[in-house]
This record gives C-alpha cells, structure tokens and sequence, in this order.
C-alpha cells in the first residue's frame, strides 16, 4: 500500500463504492440467495460462476480463482495500479483523494497518453468548429439535413475536419504534442514526399470512445464524394477494433436496464437510434462482429438484437454476427427491417415511432429469420428446391429443444407448403435421432449439463484442510472465534497458506477489532492469498454456530498436528539409524510410518 493516501481515505473509497454497483457496471449481476451471481469478466465462460456479497464486500471466481474487493476489481479489470483504482473510485464516488499522481507510475505509456491527449483536444476543437464556426458550417448543415439535432451533436461530440492541409497538425504542434506520435496514432498522416499533414480532411467527424468515454479514435465521414466514404483512425494499441463497441460506454446503463442490447453496423445507425428513443444502441467499427465483441455484450445482457442492413449484405452479417452472439450463451432476435433499408433510412423516413414499435418491438426471433434467409438459396416455385428447402429447415428445427416451439414452426412451414403436420414430424424426428437427440439422450444431457455447470465439483480435501477452511471462515467473519482459536492453537495451522491467513488475522483483529473481509484483503499483498481469503470466506455457514463445532475443527487439526510430528520425529529416527549404520532398525522405522501415514489416511 503506498504511504501517501492515507488508510482512512483508502477505506473512505471502499465504504463508499459499493461492490455489487461497481461490479455491475461491468456485468450483469443475478441475486440468488444472499450473494450475487454472474458471468466473470476474467476468463470466458457460459454458466456464472463468479459471485458478489454485499455484506462481505468481496468478490470471488469459483471458475479461475480470482478474488478480492472493489480495489482489487477495478485494478484487475482495467489494468490499473492500485493508485489509478483509487483515482478511479474516489472520482466515482466524490471523494476528495489527495494528488499523488506525480509520485506514481501509470498504467499507461507516456505515449498513449499522448495519444489521449491530443485525441481529447481534437475532439474538442472539431466539435467546436462544427457547432459554432463558419469553417464548420458545412458539417453542421450535413447532420442538420440528416435530421440530426444540436443536443443528440452534443451527446456524440460530432465534429467538422476543414478541408485544410494542415489544420490539425500545426494545432497539435501548438499544444506541444510530437508529430511522430501522432503520426503513429492516425491523426496525421506521414506523405510520400515525408511531408506530414491532416488524416482527416473536409469530413464530419465521429468520435470513438472507449467503455470509461475517452476518445481513443474517430471515424470521419465525407460529405463530398470523397473516397472512401467513411475513414477511419489505424487501429493501435489503444483502438482495437475487434475489441470495443461504438457509443458502449454511453449505452451501457441503458443495457442494463432493458437486459437487451441492439446491435448495429454504421455510427449513424446507432446516432439515429439513440436520438429515436434506442438508447441500448451499440454498433461495430466498421468490421465483422467478433467473438470478443460478442463476449463483451453476453456479460451485460441475455438478448442482443441485431439491427443491420436489410440488403444482401446485411443479412449475410447478421446472420454470421447471430452465430457468434448465440455460440457466446445470447439469445438474438432480429429487428423488423424492411428490405433494402438501414436503420438511419428507416427512421427519417418514418419516424420514431415506426421505429421503436415496427422495428425493434417487431423483432424476429432467430428461427424467424433464418427461415427467410435460407430462401435465398433456392427458387421456391421450383418442386425441386421447395422440397430441398424444406428439408434444410427441418435439419435446423431439429435443433430446438422445446417441442413447443418445434411444433410451432412446423406448423407454419405445414401452412405455407401445404405439407401435413404428420409427415413434417415425422422428419423432424428422424433428424433428431440422427443428430444424438433422441428424448432419452436429452434429458440425460440435460442432467449432466447441470451437475458440470452449476455445481463446483469440491475438490476432495483431507478432513483436516476441510477443518482448517471451515474454521477460517467462521474465523473471517467473527473476532471472538478468531480469539478462541488464537490461544487454543496459535497460528499452528497445517496447510502453509492457512497460518499465513491466520497470522495476518490475528494482526488484523487486533488493530480493527471487528470483522471486515473486505478491508482484510485490502492489507494482504499477495494476490494468490487474497484469492484464497476470497474463496474461504464465500463459504456457506451455519448462522449460529455450536462451541462443539468449533472444538471439532480444532481437534482435527491438532490431531493432524501431533501426526506430522510423529511422523517428523520417526523420520528422524530412521535418519539416525542409517547414519549408524542400522538398516534394519531403519528398515522397522519405515514401516512404522507407512503404518501410521496409512492409518491417517483411512481416518482423513
Ligand atoms: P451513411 O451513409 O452515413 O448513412 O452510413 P451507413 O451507416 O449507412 O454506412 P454503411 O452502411 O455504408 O456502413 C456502415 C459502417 O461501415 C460505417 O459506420 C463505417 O463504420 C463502415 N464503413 C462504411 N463505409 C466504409 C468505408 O468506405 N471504409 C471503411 N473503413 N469503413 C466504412
Ligand atoms: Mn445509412
């Protein structure tokens, strides 16, 4: 910990970040029982296993071990050091922390800060221009004309580049910033002739933030006939575009409060959107989804409607973009687009309303859609291909595992094709079987599926580790245990991590007086104890736990104790032997211990 924030101001941050808000900010958080539960942002997973309390202020993976408080969370999530998790907090919940910042590395490269220096200033300056120059003019009509207001401008800090050589760069230049970096960062653009001047010339300019809101890029559209229409800022280290969502840090709350996302292809989908009531609007950059994206949105919601284009091009990237989302655990549906319009089109030619209730309302659930794209492969008045396309869409129904829904859909392609309802299932069936779906075959999946995923196979432990958990976690949340183990047996725990824990607990308690896992993490150091805290302390409990219990454990760990040093002190006995020379009064002492290692295990 360093020793210029104080610790009351350290513990002034935590007390007033709550851990589940915090956390919740980054996934989505299900209350079960007492403690929250959801889907761990550090390693990838379908079913959660990751989980919150509130009352103990901590967290802990089940899944990869991860664990700590609201500092240790922040920290791991955002590549902090623990002075930024501290900046981070205390902005987020006011409180005033001393600036220390000079006397701390940052987590980021001097030149990336650079790089969101000047992006800050140029998405400033661009903006500016647009809103209330002349030089802007031109780009302030062009959203004008596309229906854009000055408020929903203001929210997306929309800009105008003039269509001038050097505009940016001699700015820049002003401001002290090193032109290579910039350069590298794509906001200048390094000629042939080794001339450098402006990337983004005579273009409305849209921002790109990341999920905390800083400008990390832009993409820049021509309101001439400029190629290419929409330019975009390099990828870097800080702009991967794989990685990030256009306008996620802004819709974020909002798709937490619907559980849905939609999903878009342009900025001025999403900018429509927003401005029409779809706040939960998220778009790519310009590329194809990809799974990370995907992951990203599973870990805030369980649906993703998919918003793209309704032209050929469209469909074929939601439905590549739909198996991503689905292979990551979300449930899709697609918007209501008709054909050969995009979102933006859509709503200023029918406005907001139209939108929200024909379009996004109007969903279609994936089977839905699937069954109009897959006609795209064949000429349905065709016998031939009718049946062929059937046949296809049986081997996709095949695949739902409610027989509700299966019925459902059979009866329409029944009703469409004038096939009868007998035969279609009879097919489906058939596919069934063939695919390993039989009913008797699902419900033992079903089974399996459930035991592997929700419940956390313990690792079968000796009784006497198990004592030793046990009694730490009633330990962690109750000093007057903690007292009555400290002069039973000290720190004379077996396992090594445990005395550890032990040792720092007893320091603990005797500084705070009363039990606080949260703040107990905070002062361990090592990340693999913390883990362990983290872990010990997620632990189910009696709530009134007998003094026999207690005893209980106790005794099993002396007992084990007094093992090991029997064990210990035979060893040394046989050690003795050999140096004289005694091999078979070694050979008896052996023997002994193997009788008394096996007669410990049949007990443990
Ligand atoms: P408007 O024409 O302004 O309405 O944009 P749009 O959203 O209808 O654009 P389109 O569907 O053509 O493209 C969707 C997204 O793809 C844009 O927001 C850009 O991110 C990206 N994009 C479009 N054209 C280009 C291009 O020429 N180059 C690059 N790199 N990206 C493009
Ligand atoms: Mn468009």
């Amino acid at each position: 910990m360093p020793d210029q924030v104080s610790e009351d101001v350290i513990e002034e941050i935590r007390k007033t970040n709550d851990i589940v808000d915090v956390i919740g900010e980054y996934i989505q958080l299900k209350k079960q029982g007492r403690n929250y539960f959801g889907l761990c942002p550090f390693h990838g997973e379908k079913t959660p296993s990751f989980s919150v309390t509130q009352e103990k202020q901590i967290f802990h993976c089940f899944g990869c071990g991860k664990g700590g408080n609201v500092l240790t969370f922040v920290m791991e999530m955002e590549q902090y050091t623990f002075y930024e998790a501290l900046k981070f907090l205390a902005d987020r919940s006011s409180v005033d922390l001393p600036d220390f910042s000079h006397q701390h590395k940052s987590s980021i490269s001097q030149e990336n800060q650079s790089i969101l220096s000047a992006s800050e200033w140029i998405t400033k300056l661009y903006h500016h221009l647009l809103r209330y120059t002349k030089d802007g003019k031109a780009g302030y009509q062009y959203f004008n004309e596309r229906g854009i207001t000055d408020e929903t401008i203001d929210v997306f800090q929309l800009g105008f580049a003039p269509n001038v050589k050097d505009f940016t760069a001699e700015f820049l230049q002003k401001k002290g910033f090193h032109q290579q970096i910039l350069v590298k960062s794509g906001l200048l653009s390094l000629n042939e002739d080794n001339s450098i001047t402006d990337r983004f010339r005579g273009r409305v300019m849209f921002p790109i933030r990341n999920h905390l809101g800083k400008t990390i890029a832009f993409g820049g559209r021509t309101i001439s006939d400029q190629e290419p229409k929409y330019l975009n800022s390099p990828e870097s280290e800080l702009f991967q575009k794989g990685k990030i969502l256009y306008n996620f840090d802004l819709a974020k709350k909002h798709i937490r409060n619907q559980s849905e996302a939609v999903l878009f292809e342009g900025y001025m989908d999403v900018i429509s959107a927003y401005q029409a009531g779809v706040k939960n609007a998220v778009a790519t950059l310009g590329t194809s989804l990809t799974s990370s994206q995907a992951r990203l949105l599973r870990r805030y919601v369980d649906t993703v409607i998919i918003c793209y284009d309704a032209d050929k091009a469209g469909t074929e990237a939601a439905y590549k973009a739909a198996g991503l989302l689905q292979k990551a655990g979300c449930h899709v549906k697609i918007a209501n687009m008709p054909d050969n319009m995009d979102p933006d089109d859509f709503i200023t030619e029918y406005g907001t309303e139209a939108f929200q209730n024909q379009v996004i309302k109007s969903s279609l659930t994936f089977t839905n859609f699937y069954m109009r794209y897959l006609k795209k492969d064949y000429n349905l008045s065709l016998e031939g291909d009718r049946i062929q396309y059937i046949e296809k869409l049986l081997e996709y129904l095949a695949t739902i595992e409610s027989s509700v829904e299966r019925e459902y859909y059979l009866k329409e392609v029944s009703d469409s094709y004038n096939v009868s309802m007998d035969s279609l299932k009879q097919e489906i069936q058939s596919n069934r079987e063939k695919m390993g779906l039989g009913k008797d075959k699902i419900n033992k999946n079903r089974y399996t599926n459930k035991v592997s995923d929700h419940e956390h196979v313990k690792k079968l432990l000796p009784a006497f580790h198990n004592a030793e958990r046990q009694l730490l976690a009633y330990m962690l949340q109750d000093v007057s245990i903690t007292d009555k183990v400290q002069e039973e047996i000290g720190a004379s725990f077996n396992i090594e991590e445990h005395k550890v824990i032990a040792t720092h607990l007893y320091a603990f308690y005797e500084e705070h007086q009363q039990a606080d896992v949260s703040m107990f993490v905070e002062m361990l150091t090592d990340d693999r104890l913390k883990q362990l805290v983290t872990d010990i302390a997620m632990m189910p409990l009696h709530e009134n736990i007998s003094n026999d219990e207690i005893n209980d454990y106790i005794r099993n760990i002396r007992a084990e104790n007094n093992n090991k040093g029997d064990i210990q002190s035979l060893k040394e006995e046989q050690r003795r032997a050999e140096q004289q020379n005694d091999p078979i009064k070694a050979a008896g002492i052996a023997m002994q211990i193997i009788e008394l290692q096996k007669q410990w295990k049949s007990i443990n």
